[in-house]
């Protein structure tokens, strides 16, 4: 079982959106995800709920839960990926969650004030070890330079950006919002390949 956590200081850099991205393709790859959630708003929770019967299935954990939920994960024959969203503003519950982590990803908006976020994070996983990447999200059609600024931005904090980036598309967020994923309401739509894409990188880092 491999563990994924994506952690940012920032709201709405796109935690969420990735969590149940990766987590479903996971699933439909038939590598069965769990999600667990760490955030008291438990957003990716409610997203569980509207979703009903089908995988994955959504856990909601308080951070200081976190080692004996992934614990309880681990026991199930079925859950190979684990994929741990977290809060905001939650110093305490990123580092429980870097802390579980075989890998760490951290969604960032490629503008400035949202880079500027990277600067905690940064410093929590140089300590950690682990393997960690940027994911530029949300970013606008042909956006190539901000693409490379935020790259360059992310390397002077000694962080990797992943090659796979998301673009800014109406199908992450209006799937979400039904309980569903991008590839569910159109998979051959741009945001069901970029999430199909990012998996496939994903898995490759996992070896
Ligand atoms: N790539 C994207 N394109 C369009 N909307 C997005 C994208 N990523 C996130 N969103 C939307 O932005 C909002 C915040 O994203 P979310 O994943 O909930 O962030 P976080 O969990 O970091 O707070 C949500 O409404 C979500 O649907
Ligand atoms: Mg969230």
């Amino acid at each position: 079982m491999s563990v994924i956590a994506i952690v940012s200081q920032k709201g709405g850099s796109g935690k969420t959106t990735l969590a149940l991205h990766l987590a479903a393709s996971s699933t439909q790859g038939k590598l069965p995800a769990c999600i667990i959630d760490t955030d008291p708003q438990a957003t990716a929770a409610a997203w569980g709920d509207w979703r009903g019967d089908f995988l994955p299935i959504v856990v909601t954990s308080p951070p200081a839960r976190l080692g004996k939920t992934i614990e309880r994960a681990r026991k199930q024959d079925d859950v190979e990926i684990v994929v741990i969203d977290t809060p905001p503003h939650a110093e305490a519950a990123m580092r429980e969650a870097i802390k579980a982590a075989d890998l760490v990803l951290i969604p960032s908006r490629p503008r400035a004030f949202d880079l500027h976020a990277l600067e905690g994070v940064a410093d929590m996983l140089q300590h950690s070890g682990k393997p960690a990447f940027v994911v530029l999200n949300a970013v606008p059609s042909g956006a190539t330079r901000q693409i490379a600024e935020a790259t360059e931005a992310a390397k002077q904090l000694g962080l990797e950006v992943c090659p796979v980036t998301f673009g800014e598309r109406a199908d992450f967020h209006k799937s979400s919002a039904k309980g569903e994923v991008a590839a569910e309401i159109d998979s051959g739509g741009k945001a069901a390949k970029e999430a199909k894409k990012l998996w496939k990188w994903v898995k490759k880092q996992l070896g």
